[in-house]
């Protein structure tokens, strides 16, 4: 049968909509609890829905019963203190699992690339159902900030940045894409990520916010991607060799290129 699936995100498997007027926006996210959950670089999470409700960011599928990314439990006392965040997320009308605001300290390319990563939003996710994508917004203003998505790992070539300017909606595939958020600073950045359910009504959101499948991707120097890899491939191995030191098998071996 296969999984629900969003058209405008089958093309390229992201889409950047139409930039919220985020500076009409109360400034919610500093009043959030937050915890630290380590995710891509030095971060920490302010959960607005989670498993059950409670103030923590574990996958659903780590809790018992374990289940999908979906249905998440709004968490009162944040919700209180975000209601514009909170109806941001349930705008869409698409199912909301995991929901949180992000809060992301400075780093440079070469730690953004290190920390590429898959999402797993689909664990449990069951065939015939709606396929669970995320939602970035960011709250706020990075225009030289920029969400990195490869859809190989190790290859440059295969880079999109998307700048991240107050406002800018992005939704992907996070499943398909290695991602992560090369944030120059200098303060933090914060983030809305929702994961939300493929179906009609994410369709519909999409279009009405022209969700565009070909955003402009950033350039970057030669010199400085070419830096970065080779800081990514040694820093790769340094924790291969670390981690088979204590017998565990961490990584590959590093490609040859
Ligand atoms: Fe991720």
């Amino acid at each position: 049968m296969g999984f629900l699936t969003c058209a405008a995100l089958a093309e390229t498997g992201y889409v950047v909509l139409d930039r919220h007027d985020q500076q009409a926006d109360p400034v919610e996210w500093t009043d959030l609890e937050y915890v630290g959950w380590r995710s891509s670089g030095i971060t920490r999470f302010a959960p607005l829905a989670s498993y059950a409700g409670e103030i923590e960011c574990n996958g659903f599928w780590n809790h018992t019963p374990p289940r999908a990314d979906r249905d998440g439990v709004w968490i009162p006392s944040q919700v209180e203190k975000a209601p514009t965040l909170v109806r941001r997320a349930l705008e869409p009308g698409a199912n909301v699992g995991r929901c949180r605001v992000i809060e992301l300290q400075p780093n440079t390319y070469a730690d953004a690339i290190y920390n590429l990563h898959q999402d797993d939003n689909n664990r449990l996710n069951e065939d015939g159902s709606g396929w669970v994508v995320r939602a970035w917004f960011n709250l706020t203003d990075d225009p030289d900030s920029l969400l990195l998505l490869r859809s190989d790992r190790f290859d440059p070539a295969t880079e999109v940045r998307l700048p991240l300017h107050a406002g800018s909606r992005i939704i992907v595939d996070t499943q398909r894409f290695w991602h992560a958020v090369w944030h120059q600073g200098p303060a933090p950045r914060y983030s809305l990520i929702t994961s939300w359910t493929s179906g009609p009504e994410l369709d519909a959101y999409i279009a009405v916010n022209h969700g565009d499948p070909h955003p402009a991707s950033v350039s970057l120097p030669a010199a400085l991607v070419e830096q970065a890899q080779a800081e990514m491939h040694r820093r790769i191995e340094e924790r291969r060799r670390l981690f088979e030191a204590q017998g565990i098998v961490m990584e590959p071996p590093a490609p040859l290129s």
